[in-house]
């Protein structure tokens, strides 16, 4: 069905009608939309606690049809990007709309290694930070901070955010793995030249080479994660970035957006909840906690605002923990029992199915990570570390819109009204 016009008719406490016809934006793919950008000029606002229903922007980079679990990059369905691409060639597709033939590859690769380097004041940056510092936090305050040494970008040419967008892919590795490193008192690593961007990121972490399926694993983890439209992080850095602020900056609030439990943290706090519930024995008490009423409890790694259906990443990301724990004969994983057994609960329980929740990418991503040895508390960094390309391929979309205005919200006043002092 395709929206040709839309009327709103206003009636006021007098009942007097009034019927504005608003302009329609037919989308290509999935929901048109009313353009509402006009109606306070009729005296109203229009309201939309948590974005449920509003479009912030129009974008060319992502589409997600959370009815059918479908998520395309510029039209790319993501598991064929996720089975047959490596991420550097889905790197390229975000910020440019195609997908790089061999030379473009070669050379978009030469370009992020002559970029992979941090200014050496960041060695003792990174150790001014306490030992038991949370890697986000650390990444976060490392990330605003080379805004202090990329001041002059001209963010106004396309070639300027270019440069821009090159230096924080090619250091976001750098700085995720540094994280890590200084959590363990270890010293920092240099990227190596003829590593991949997931074998680098592997390397720098660990400090040696890691065997070629844990290395696919990453680079299958990082593309799954890459980006996935208007989500609150992404929104962020929109909002952030809609004001032309220095984009380091913008991508370190998008950063701490990314940070929460309902976004990004979840796969964090999946693990914690999969170690709290500890045997599938106890499965069923904890389903009762979830579904009752007065409880707080969630079952972390399910439900989506969008996907109402299975979300496509979450169905490779269980593929992928499948293989990585049989590669490393890991047979006996407690914590994938746990989690299939509260998958298979899950979709058969009511109180799931009737909310349309869904296992999500944070699921079983964490199982997987945790199997690479990767530390719990840096499973949302390699989260960011995947979304800091989807962030720079929104901000030049943003950045290359002609009539860029700062984003604004109004509000639904509910406050005092005048009062005499
Ligand atoms: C990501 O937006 C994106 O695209 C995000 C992301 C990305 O790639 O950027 O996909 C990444 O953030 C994935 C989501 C990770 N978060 C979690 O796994 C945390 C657990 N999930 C929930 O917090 C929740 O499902 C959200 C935050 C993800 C979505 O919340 P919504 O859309 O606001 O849904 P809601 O809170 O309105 O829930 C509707 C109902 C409520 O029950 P009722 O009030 O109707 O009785 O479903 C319940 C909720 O209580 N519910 C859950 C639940 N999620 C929703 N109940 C138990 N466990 C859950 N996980």
């Amino acid at each position: 069905m395709k929206l040709k016009t839309a009327k709103l008719l206003l009636v006021d406490d007098k009942d007097i009608e009034k019927e504005i016809n608003l302009p329609v934006c037919n989308a290509t793919l999935g929901n048109d939309a009313i353009d509402v950008s006009g109606v306070n000029s009729e005296g109203v606002f229009t309201l939309d606690e948590g974005f449920r229903s509003t479009a912030s922007c129009k974008s060319k980079i992502t589409f997600i049809n959370g009815a059918e679990g479908i998520l395309l990059h510029y039209g790319y369905p993501i598991d064929m990007l996720a089975n047959k691409k490596c991420f550097e060639e889905v790197i390229f597709l975000l910020l440019h709309g195609e997908l790089p033939n061999e030379p473009e590859l070669n050379n978009f690769k030469k370009e992020l290694s002559h970029r992979a380097n941090l200014p050496t004041q960041f060695d003792s940056f990174f150790k001014s930070f306490s030992e038991d510092a949370h890697p986000m936090a650390m990444l976060a305050s490392s990330f605003a901070a080379l805004a202090t040494h990329y001041t002059n970008l001209n963010i106004d040419s396309e070639e300027g955010r270019k440069d821009a967008i090159l230096n924080i892919i090619a250091k976001v590795p750098l700085l995720a793995a540094r994280c890590h490193r200084h959590s363990k008192g270890l010293d920092y690593l240099a990227p190596k030249e003829n590593y991949s961007y997931a074998e680098n990121f592997l390397y720098m972490m660990f400090g040696e080479h890691q065997i070629e399926e844990i290395n696919r694993a990453m680079d299958v983890i990082l593309t799954l994660h890459a980006d996935h439209s208007q989500n609150a992080s992404t929104s962020t850095v929109r909002l952030a970035a809609s004001s032309k602020t220095n984009p380091f900056a913008a991508m370190a609030a998008g950063i701490a957006s990314l940070w929460g439990p309902s976004h990004g943290g979840a796969n964090e706090a999946v693990l914690k909840m999969l170690n709290e519930i500890a045997d599938v024995t106890n499965i069923s008490d904890f389903i009762k906690g979830v579904k009752d009423p007065n409880s707080a409890l969630k079952l972390m790694g399910f439900g989506h605002r969008v996907y109402k259906n299975f979300d496509p990443r979450a169905n490779i990301m269980r593929e992928q923990c499948h293989k990585v724990l049989e590669k490393l004969n890991i047979t006996d994983s407690k914590k994938l029992d746990i989690a299939m057994e509260l998958e298979k609960i899950a979709l058969e329980d009511s109180y799931f199915v009737d909310r349309k929740l869904y296992p999500n990418i944070d699921f079983y991503s964490g199982i997987v990570l945790e199997s690479l040895n990767i530390p719990t508390t840096m499973f949302t960094v390699i989260f960011a570390l995947a979304r800091t390309t989807g962030w720079c391929a929104q901000w030049n979309e943003l950045m290359s819109e002609k009539n860029l205005s700062i984003s604004r919200p109004r509000q639904l006043y509910t406050g005092k009204t005048k009062r005499e002092i």
